[in-house]
């Protein structure tokens, strides 16, 4: 396990964007695992600047999204697809075709987590898989739960992600409440991964994950298995670590 503590959220942007280019320019044909939320905007904006000064290239890139709301579609503003689109994918060459999101709109959502995982199976597995935390401590939407979920499934969301999630929505009540997420089993299969953290509230999960036991309690403390791992916090999430 690797610890990256950086001064502020632009320098863990940087140093994420740095990690995910370096995977690019090793290996043209890269696959990514990618996170949504707050945490990764700042890196999606280094990896666009990286790409318009010609650093990178997405061309042969795939990526598989971690998450969807279940029940939006692509279009809504408050899907991931849509946060992708904006956020990232609109200003890179990324063919659409290998751009990969579970379907919130699927009606057989069993059905959707087995093509997602078969897909992931066929692609031959992530290279490198961005992940942000939950304050829960949970990473894609895998929850706090008494055991790990292995593949790709159906979840219901927990309170405290709901609350979180809450400041991207005009109106509370319209976060969902369910999402499809990427398994334990799908993340730990990575060969490489990278968590980004950044602020105080994110400090106890960060330190239970790192220095707590294992446990599905703490989604993310699994990582400590993960051979290839590395945490780039900045100062205030690592700010409860020991050393
Ligand atoms: P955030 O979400 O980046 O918006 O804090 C992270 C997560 O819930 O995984």
């Amino acid at each position: 396990m690797k610890i990256i503590k950086t001064k502020d959220y632009e320098m863990m942007s940087k140093k994420a964007a740095f990690i995910v280019a370096s995977q690019i320019g090793l290996k043209k044909d890269s696959i990514l695992g990618l996170a949504t939320g707050g945490t990764p905007v700042g890196m999606y904006q280094e990896l666009i600047r990286f790409y318009q000064e010609g650093m990178i290239d997405f061309e042969n890139v795939t990526t598989f999204n971690l998450d969807e709301y279940y029940g939006l579609s692509g279009d809504d503003e408050q899907s991931y697809r849509y946060y992708m689109e904006e956020n990232f994918f609109k200003d890179i060459n990324l063919k659409p075709e290998n751009i990969h999101i579970p379907d919130g709109m699927a009606d057989d959502v069993s059905a959707e987590c087995d093509r997602y995982n078969q897909l992931l199976e066929a692609e031959g597995g992530i290279d490198l898989q961005v992940l942000g935390i939950g304050r829960n401590g949970h990473i894609g939407f895998n929850e706090p739960d008494t055991e790990f979920k292995v593949g790709t499934h159906f979840v219901k969301l927990d309170d405290e992600t709901i609350e979180a999630n809450a400041r991207f929505f005009d109106n509370p009540e319209d976060v969902p409440q369910t999402a499809i997420s990427m398994g334990i089993k799908n993340i730990m299969q990575a060969k490489k991964v990278v968590l980004l953290a950044n602020g105080l509230e994110k400090a106890d999960a960060i330190k239970k994950t790192i220095e707590g036991s294992i446990s599905p309690q703490v989604p993310a403390s699994v990582l400590q298995l993960h051979p290839d791992v590395t945490f780039v916090l900045d100062e205030q999430a690592a700010s409860k670590l020991d050393s």
